[in-house]
């Protein structure tokens, strides 16, 4: 537990969007856990795309911080319907810059890899000029330009993966199909996307810990360890849960999707490191907690154990 008394945060008003989401409760938690008063906000209580109800519903709460990571974050959905992707991630989030600018509120904005095209082979840092591909990557992008323009002293923290939390997951997903497949039959997943998976709860805690000591601008935070594939992420999590499943891995060619994924999705995180923010522990290690605490499969499920 730690020691509110220490925390600039402590007794601060902040406001989380997306708390349904996967990010967003685990936020409450990091910024209530440095002594902030926190509301958390999700589509039922205000659509982000409407301007006047994100100005009144701010004015209402009144935060000092509002940390921003409500997003329409379906990929290929996006790349179906650039409008809604434009409303909700890029007005949406000029709505709450805009809102924050009247009450004078912080903004800390939560992005993502897919500003970047990921042709690069080498990890991207803060200082690379984002080059997007999908609608999703071009929608957060603009959505960052906004919050650079609007939001005084504000906080972009551009993330890869997320894993972890409450939340539906990928690593949840992949040991419920694993745990559905008929004996022998294998689990497929791509091999040619890398990113470094990215583990939630301290996520949150250091996007806490930024806004509370850090200069502000644009964070790369990830966790650490190795770019890994959803092959190798999909292998690792079937073999810590136990379940005899093979893993075949495919070329993204082999099941096309609707939206370009960045092939090299590696961020890298120096602005934080030059900043002594400490690094997130390997995505390797939190895995192994994490499927840890996602228990045993129902008993008519357990055939696919190893
Ligand atoms: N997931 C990843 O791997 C990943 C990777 C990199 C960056 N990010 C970024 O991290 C942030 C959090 O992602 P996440 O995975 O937690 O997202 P998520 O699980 O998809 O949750 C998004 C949240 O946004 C809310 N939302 C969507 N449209 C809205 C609207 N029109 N008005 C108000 N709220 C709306 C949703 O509300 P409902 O629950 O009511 O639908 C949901 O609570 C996003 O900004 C995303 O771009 C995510």
């Amino acid at each position: 537990m730690s020691d509110r008394t220490t925390h600039r945060l402590s007794g601060t008003a902040v406001l989380v969007t997306g708390v349904g989401g996967r990010l967003g409760a685990e936020l409450v938690r990091a910024f209530e856990a440095r002594g902030a008063r926190v509301t958390g906000v999700g589509r039922a209580d205000f659509d982000l795309g409407g301007r006047e109800l994100v100005l009144e519903a701010m004015e209402r709460v009144r935060p000092k911080t509002i940390v921003h990571a409500a997003a329409w974050t379906a990929v290929d959905a996006c790349e179906d319907d650039p409008d809604t992707a434009y409303r909700i991630n890029t007005l949406g989030t000029r709505n709450v810059c805009e809102a924050a600018d009247a009450i004078s509120a912080r903004v800390v904005f939560v992005s993502t890899d897919h500003v970047f095209s990921g042709e690069r082979t080498e990890p991207y840092d803060e200082f690379q000029e984002p080059d997007p591909r999908s609608v999703y990557g071009r929608s957060k992008l603009w959505g960052e330009r906004f919050v650079q323009r609007l939001g005084p002293r504000h906080v972009i923290v551009r993330t890869s993966r997320l894993f972890g939390g409450a939340a539906r997951n990928y690593v949840v997903s992949v040991l419920e199909r694993a745990r559905a497949l008929a004996p022998g039959e294998p689990f497929v997943a791509v091999s040619d996307q890398l990113a470094i998976p990215t583990f939630v709860p301290e996520l949150a805690s250091t996007v806490a810990e930024i806004t509370e000591k850090a200069g502000g601008g644009i964070y790369h935070l990830t966790s650490s360890g190795k770019p890994c594939s959803w092959a190798e992420l999909a292998r690792r999590t079937i073999a810590l849960a136990g379940l005899a499943v093979p893993v075949r891995e495919i070329f993204s060619r082999e099941s096309p999707r609707l939206a370009h994924r960045p092939p090299f999705g590696v961020l890298m995180s120096r602005v934080a490191v030059l900043e002594g923010i400490a690094p997130l522990s390997p995505w390797e290690e939190a895995l192994a907690g994490y499927v840890k605490t996602l228990g045993a499969p129902a008993p008519e499920a357990k055939r696919g154990r190893a």
